[in-house]
């Protein structure tokens, strides 16, 4: 069997594991989670999140990753030969969520260049709708493939492609080394500026202002775990797959602490350059800061250029700036999606690289060009929302009760505590054993109970179930359908001699 790929250097797989924390998820997401969510009392649900629930379990996966050397699949399979389901499914999820993510990396790169000459014009929602996505009336109305689209989605799959094809340390690691470094860079400067923009204050009192009466609101204990969940990439086999290329000597817990806070802190940059703009743009036009903040991608990419237009100075180097942040976040974090596939697909059946990489790449783009249909957008709100209340959600319950309530949890600590900077104690048990589950589980509770009170987006029962509820038993059943196959001889020894007594 070839010798495992390494990271090169331990700054080389932090800036790696931030690179994916940091995403779409931190500069879309993040600011109008807070923002709809109580602002500064969603902060403290949020931070309580990160500490319950995103440390213990970046801890745990990068621990795992570690001590198994090898892929979700193999993981789960080697805890548990029964358990090889998990990570298929979780791997599938992660390559589903990969196809529109990468849809939305495609858009940021497209509006770096509309940003040149605000080509966006001045009805920039008609713009995005209209023009650029061509959004047909109905889910079902496909209206056919726009071309642009469809070269953008074919570029991004590229440069993933020639990426990942350098492998770990040539390619992922040196990637970040350069693109972490621009996005900092960029959103630093884009944040001073915005800083200084009249009505910025404005926007900053409207994202961080608490209201308290939402802390007692279950659904933005449910926004914050979700946020950290997505942001931190757990539970869908990134970090687990990230963290099989470590070397044998390596700390587990610093390097957890190190990425979640690098990822929060970011998160928090971007929460005050968004929202420094957007404050601006209330001055601007006499309105509310709640009035002009849209939810959903549309803050991206409707409501944040036409502030960029309102700009009082430098307008097109913002746009360049700002967009270009969005497509360096989520151009890493798609790089880490897509190995969690290659990965998997590599370890199982020993096969080169590289054919797993053109197997991906090629099934990837060929089911995103679903993307450059009228019906992109329906499809991708009704595919974001069960993936990842539905999917990652429930996988990460699955994962937390299984390893929390069925395997020797104190041997996993025990395994990370010689080797890492400083020592977790019984704190860590308790958040993956009894609190990470149960929050998980109250999560998917409220979800469902919202979902069959209400359809989500209003979209009709028949679209639900196609683009949703469709996904998820898809990822279900081609990953159980892959876990059936025979794997490499390697694969299925290390299967069958799996962990002794349920511990590490
Ligand atoms: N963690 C990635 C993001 O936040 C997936 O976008």
């Amino acid at each position: 069997m070839a010798k495992r790929e390494q990271w090169g250097s331990r700054a080389g797989f932090i800036l790696a594991a931030i690179g994916s924390a940091i995403g779409l998820g931190n500069i879309w997401r993040f600011p109008y989670t807070v923002a709809k969510n109580g602002g500064g009392a969603f902060l403290i649900a949020y931070f309580i999140a990160l500490i319950t629930a995103g440390i213990p379990l970046l801890i745990l996966e990068f621990g795992l990753g570690h001590k198994m050397r090898t892929s979700a699949p193999g993981i789960f399979g080697r805890l548990n030969t029964k358990w090889q389901k998990l990570g298929w499914w979780q791997t599938l999820i992660a390559f589903a969520i990969t196809i529109y993510y990468i849809a939305v990396v495609g858009w940021a790169l497209r509006y770096v260049i509309f940003a040149f000459n605000l080509s966006w014009g001045s009805d920039t929602a008609s713009f995005f709708n209209e023009s650029f996505l061509q959004i047909t009336s109905s889910p079902f109305d496909f209206g056919g493939i726009r071309i642009d689209a469809l070269i953008t989605l074919f570029i991004i799959w590229a440069i993933n492609y020639v990426v990942l094809a350098f492998g770990i340390k040539g390619g992922i690691e040196k990637a970040n080394k350069i693109f972490m470094p621009i996005l900092l860079i960029s959103v630093v400067i884009i944040t001073v500026r915005g800083l200084t923009f009249e009505g910025a204050a404005m926007g900053l009192d409207y994202l961080f202002k608490p209201d308290f009466s939402k802390i007692l609101d279950g659904r933005v204990w449910v926004a914050a775990y979700g946020q950290i969940f997505y942001s931190l990439s757990i539970c869908f086999g990134i970090m687990l797959a990230y963290s099989s290329y470590l070397p044998k000597k390596s700390d587990i817990v610093n390097n957890a602490f190190i990425t979640a806070f690098g990822n929060c802190s970011f998160s928090l940059l971007s929460g005050i350059c968004v929202f420094s703009i957007l404050g601006n743009m209330a001055f601007n036009s006499g309105k509310k800061v709640a009035e002009v903040a849209e939810v959903g991608v549309g803050l991206a990419f409707k409501v944040f250029p036409n502030a960029i237009n309102g700009l009082p100075s430098f307008n097109k180097a913002f746009g360049v700036l700002f967009f270009l942040s969005l497509f360096f976040a989520g151009i890493s974090s798609s790089m880490s999606i897509i190995e969690t596939t290659v990965s998997a697909i590599t370890d199982k059946f020993g096969i080169k690289r590289i054919k797993s990489l053109s197997i991906i790449c090629g099934i990837g783009f060929l089911f995103s060009t679903i993307y450059a249909t009228g019906v992109g957008l329906y499809v991708l709100d009704i595919v974001d929302h069960f993936l990842n209340n539905y999917g990652v959600a429930v996988a990460g319950l699955i994962e937390t009760i299984l390893i929390g309530w069925f395997f020797n949890l104190k041997s996993i600590r025990e395994y990370v505590n010689p080797i890492s900077d400083f020592s977790i104690g019984n704190w860590w048990e308790l958040c993956i054993k009894i609190i990470t589950p149960l929050i998980l589980g109250i999560m998917i509770i409220i979800k469902v109970t919202e979902d069959l009170r209400k359809p989500y987006g209003n979209y009709s029962i028949q679209a639900l179930l196609i683009y949703g509820v469709g996904v998820i038993v898809f990822t279900i059943i081609v990953g159980f359908v892959i876990s059936s196959f025979k794997g490499s001889n390697s694969f299925e020894e290390s299967m069958k001699k799996g962990v002794r007594n349920n511990e590490f």
